[in-house]
């Protein structure tokens, strides 16, 4: 048996985790430990994705709560060092691109434990994002690397990392879609809040750049206050997002607009549908660029720069400078129905990544 911690901490991760925890215990090849390092803790930033996507309950739960970065990363690895060292694995397994990435993956290659990320690869270019410094961090102490997408492998080449450590697999947050695209049809979250297919567009908003500062947040709530007279706007809000909204006017301008329904954090069913039947996507998040790919509705990103440039040159993805004007301008082009909704899947994003995961580092234990 191989002996395996699987780590997921936030909301991103336990997408991620889900398919790969199942295909281990299909495979009956692995011993798992799950360990939860309770970066995320919310009932709806994290129990609800547990539940929804059939996630077992973590066997460890760190409880770590929030923090400045250095309090966060310090904290996951404080706890997490005794876990690995009672439990022994043969790897650690550690998914994205957040901080319990790259705190547990520093604690794992220490102990000289070998160490695995899925969704290696991916690189924004940008180091005033913290999930940069997380991502080529990650990637540069992992002895095994899974990779969603071609930019993944040209990236990991041209920083010199051994290919035969690389593995080009696929996407497991597209797994996890397509085992739910059913069953997320069966929502009536369109009902309950009254949306007609088509007819409403999708805001997340997370981004510590898009959202810590209340005047480029400000740019952006000025142009939702524009499009929402022509179409209605879904906001399910992160906690970050809300904490600072409410720091300021804009907690004000945000609850105004008579076509913006705002709401928490949604679960992962209920926001799949959402997304399915948006007319368009705006957002700053990572993953839904990949998911609005998938299911061919259009994505505007607010962001300069992404790490995933598959979601441009085959999906349905657009990045948008942050200024009002920019905002105004694209969205009225994907009104006008000037969008690339080339609605072609990336190579591998065929709902397999995980399986292929399991299989190759069987292949390397020689089972
Ligand atoms: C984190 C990740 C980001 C990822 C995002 C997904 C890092 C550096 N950032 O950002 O890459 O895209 O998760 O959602 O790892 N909070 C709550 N309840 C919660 C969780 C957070 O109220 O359950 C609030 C707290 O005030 C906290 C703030 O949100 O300080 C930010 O949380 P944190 O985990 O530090 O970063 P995110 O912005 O969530
Ligand atoms: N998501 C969700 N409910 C929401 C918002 C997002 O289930 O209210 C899902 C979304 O479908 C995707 C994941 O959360 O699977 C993306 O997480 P997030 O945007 O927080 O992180 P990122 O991908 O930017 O790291």
């Amino acid at each position: 048996m191989i002996k395996i911690i699987c780590v997921c901490g936030a909301r991103p991760n336990f997408m991620k985790i889900a398919p790969i925890v199942r295909a281990f215990e299909t495979s009956g090849r692995f011993e798992t430990l799950l360990v939860h390092t309770g970066q995320h803790y919310d009932q709806k930033m994290s129990e609800l994705f547990f539940d929804e996507l059939g996630i077992p309950k973590p066997d460890v739960n760190l409880g770590v709560g929030s923090g400045s970065h250095a309090v966060q990363t310090a904290e996951i690895m404080k706890r997490f060092e005794p876990v690995v060292l009672e439990f022994k694995p043969d790897y650690v397994l550690v998914v994205g691109d957040v901080n319990s990435t790259i705190a547990c993956g520093l604690v794992a290659v220490k102990l000289g434990v070998k160490l695995i990320h899925v969704e290696a690869g991916l690189r924004s270019f940008d180091r005033t994002m913290p999930e940069e410094i997380n991502r080529v961090l990650t990637d540069s102490i992992s002895d095994l690397l899974f990779v969603t997408e071609q930019s993944g492998m040209d990236n990991l080449k041209n920083e010199g990392v051994n290919s035969d450590r690389v593995h080009f697999v696929g996407n497991v947050m597209i797994d996890t879609l397509m085992a739910n695209r059913e069953k997320a049809s069966r929502s009536t979250i369109l009902s309950d809040l009254d949306l007609q297919p088509r007819e409403y567009a999708v805001i997340t908003l997370h981004r510590p750049s898009n959202v810590d500062d209340a005047d480029i947040f400000g740019r952006i709530v000025a142009a939702f206050e524009v499009i929402e007279k022509e179409m209605k706007l879904v906001f399910p809000i992160h906690p970050r997002t809300r904490n600072n909204m409410q720091k300021t006017d804009l907690g004000r301008r945000v609850e105004a607009m008579q076509n913006l329904i705002l709401l928490d954090p949604v679960g992962y069913l209920d926001f799949l549908c959402l997304m399915s039947n948006a007319g368009l996507v705006m957002t700053d998040s990572g993953g839904i660029q990949e998911e609005t790919t998938i299911l061919g509705v259009p994505c505007m990103t607010l962001r300069e720069n992404t790490e995933r440039p598959v979601t441009i040159t085959e999906g349905t993805n657009r990045l948008v400078p942050i200024t009002s004007e920019d905002i105004l301008q694209n969205y009225r082009q994907i009104k006008a129905g000037k969008h690339s909704a080339k609605a072609k899947v990336p190579k591998y994003w065929d709902g397999k990544a995980a399986e292929r995961i399991a299989g190759i580092i069987a292949g390397h234990c020689g089972l």
